[in-house]
């Protein structure tokens, strides 16, 4: 039985970022990840669908501490080397280690502390291979989304989603997460962001229609809900991604204009291929 989306604000994102209340709940989302098994989620679908892409720039929206990043980094790194990540988030909370640990595995970080709206209203469209996204979109109520999601796909070739799957046994099963050790705050958080989640094809229907794109939209594992779209018509040689940073990342002046727009693509269909969906 399906129930609506309900939007309602999170406890986290009103919380400084150096409250103990918020360093408690940023550990139990990267508990949350390990549960919901999202880092492997997240890299298995970019390595299928990111397949021959050889991505040098990755945005990650709503990025947080940069930590479900840096294990899909551990996953990805010996097969895309070289990559420039862009770990985007309102809150400034990618610690030196973080940093450090994605040097050690030679991926670059940029970090931009900023609302996504703005980050997404001042980056240069097609300036970036791969725009991810890991419990983050599920903060926002569809007209946001239908914005944001338009935004994405004039930046990048490949968007990864993973979101909460939004069912009354995830909902049953964030309720009693406190018995793993969870902080109320990671409970609320948990429970809220299931009732903000996604099922069916709902990212797909609120992904522009403009362009050539292949959508994949489907519940993986027990409690996640992924999201791919992939450019279907890859853009000409001359025409991709060179640049190791977006175009310009607010709050840290503008980059050189390495990359060229992408050019106009007619206007078709999505193409949503159907998959088994798996809802519970
Ligand atoms: C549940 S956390 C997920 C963090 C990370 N993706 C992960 O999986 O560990 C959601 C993140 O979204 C960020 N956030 C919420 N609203 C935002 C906005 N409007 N712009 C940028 N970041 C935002 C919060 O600061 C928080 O770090």
């Amino acid at each position: 039985m399906s129930f609506p989306r309900r939007v309602e604000p999170e406890l986290l994102d009103q919380l400084s970022a150096d409250d103990p209340r918020a360093i408690r709940a940023r550990r139990d989302v990267r508990r949350a990840n390990t549960l919901m098994m999202n880092a492997r989620i997240m890299a298995a679908a970019l390595a299928e669908h990111g397949a021959g892409l050889k991505p040098r720039t990755i945005v990650d929206l709503g990025s947080g501490d940069g930590q479900l990043m840096l294990r899909v980094a551990r996953r990805l790194a010996p097969r895309w080397p070289d990559v420039t990540v862009v770990l985007q988030d309102k809150q400034d909370i990618v610690s030196g280690a973080t940093r450090e640990a994605f040097a050690a595995l030679r991926w670059r970080v940029e970090t931009s502390a900023t609302d996504v709206f703005d980050f997404l209203a001042n980056a240069r469209p097609s300036s970036v291979d791969v725009v991810t996204s890991n419990l983050f979109l599920h903060h926002f109520v569809d007209d946001q989304l239908v914005r944001l999601l338009a935004s994405v796909a004039q930046l990048a070739r490949l968007a990864v989603v993973c979101e909460p799957r939004r069912a009354r046994y995830v909902v049953r099963a964030s309720r009693l997460l406190w018995a793993v050790g969870f902080s109320n705050v990671g409970v609320h958080e948990a429970v809220v962001s299931a009732r903000a989640g996604f099922r069916g094809k709902e990212l797909s229907a609120l992904w522009p229609t403009q362009g050539d794109w292949e959508l994949h939209e489907q519940a993986v594992g027990l409690f996640s809900h992924c999201f791919i779209a992939r450019r279907a018509s890859p853009l000409p040689i001359g025409e991709r991604s060179e640049c190791a940073r977006v175009a310009h990342i607010p709050g840290e002046g503008a980059a050189e204009p390495t990359v060229r727009p992408a050019p106009p693509h007619p206007d078709r269909a999505s193409a949503i291929r159907p998959l088994p969906d798996g809802e519970r």
